[in-house]
């Protein structure tokens, strides 16, 4: 695929389409990592009253590092996977301690934080400080998948290799945040696992799995 037609693509289809969340109100670097530490294993439905009341309560990572642990999983409790907290918790008193309250810009800067990883890293990074650094969750690879006919399994060896290679290769100078955040719409709205809506999708004359007439059979999951 030509990637600046894909980036213009997604871009213009972002800015239109794009669901009005409060996590996209913010630059905040703060407020993008609890959102999306959030988002990872929890629906954005549930998400959203959560959030907001999160960041009412510990408006900065000071007050989130300065909070005691038990009052900040009793505020967490519904959401499930406690030990996200946990780290959040702990995330945030590092980034007091070693950076003075203030994220780093760089993706490998953040992958120093406790509890972030390549997703978060890439997330804070482009979302909030418009970085160029790429990511991939699984909405994303399977975009990727179907755009660029990836035939391996995505989620482990070459094949997640191949998928974050080209997440990097795609992701533009200018927009980066927008664009990554564009990739994880389409597959929440649009690239569906079963049923991908193409006649709608912006990118489909980019896609390799529109092409192919059967978009719905990548990604490949072999059987574990
Ligand atoms: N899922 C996780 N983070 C997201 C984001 N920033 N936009 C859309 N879906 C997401």
């Amino acid at each position: 695929a030509q990637p600046r037609r894909l980036q213009r693509a997604l871009l213009q289809w972002y800015a239109k389409e794009k669901r009005d969340l409060p996590w996209r109100a913010t630059k905040d670097p703060y407020a993008i990592w609890l959102s999306e530490v959030m988002l990872q294993q929890t629906r954005v439905d549930t998400v959203r009253p959560y959030y907001e009341r999160f960041v009412a309560t510990y408006p900065t990572v000071h007050a989130l590092a300065e909070a005691p642990l038990e009052r900040v999983l009793a505020d967490w409790s519904g959401l499930g996977y406690y030990r996200r907290a946990r780290m959040l918790h702990e995330g945030a008193r590092q980034v007091v301690r070693d950076f003075d309250g203030k994220f780093p810009r760089a993706a490998s800067e953040l992958r120093g934080i406790v509890g972030i990883g390549p997703y978060t890293a890439g997330a804070v990074a482009s979302i909030a400080f418009d970085t160029r650094a790429p990511l991939v969750d699984g909405n994303v690879a399977r975009v990727l998948a179907r755009i660029f006919g990836v035939e391996e399994d995505v989620r482990a060896g070459k094949g997640r290799a191949r998928i974050w290679e080209l997440a990097e290769s795609i992701v533009p100078e200018v927009g980066a945040g927008d664009f990554n955040q564009a990739l994880m719409e389409l597959g929440a709205t649009i690239c569906s696992p079963q049923s991908p809506a193409c006649g709608r999708c912006p990118v489909r004359g980019s896609c390799a799995g529109f092409a192919s007439g059967e978009p719905e059979r990548l990604p490949n999951m072999a059987p574990k």
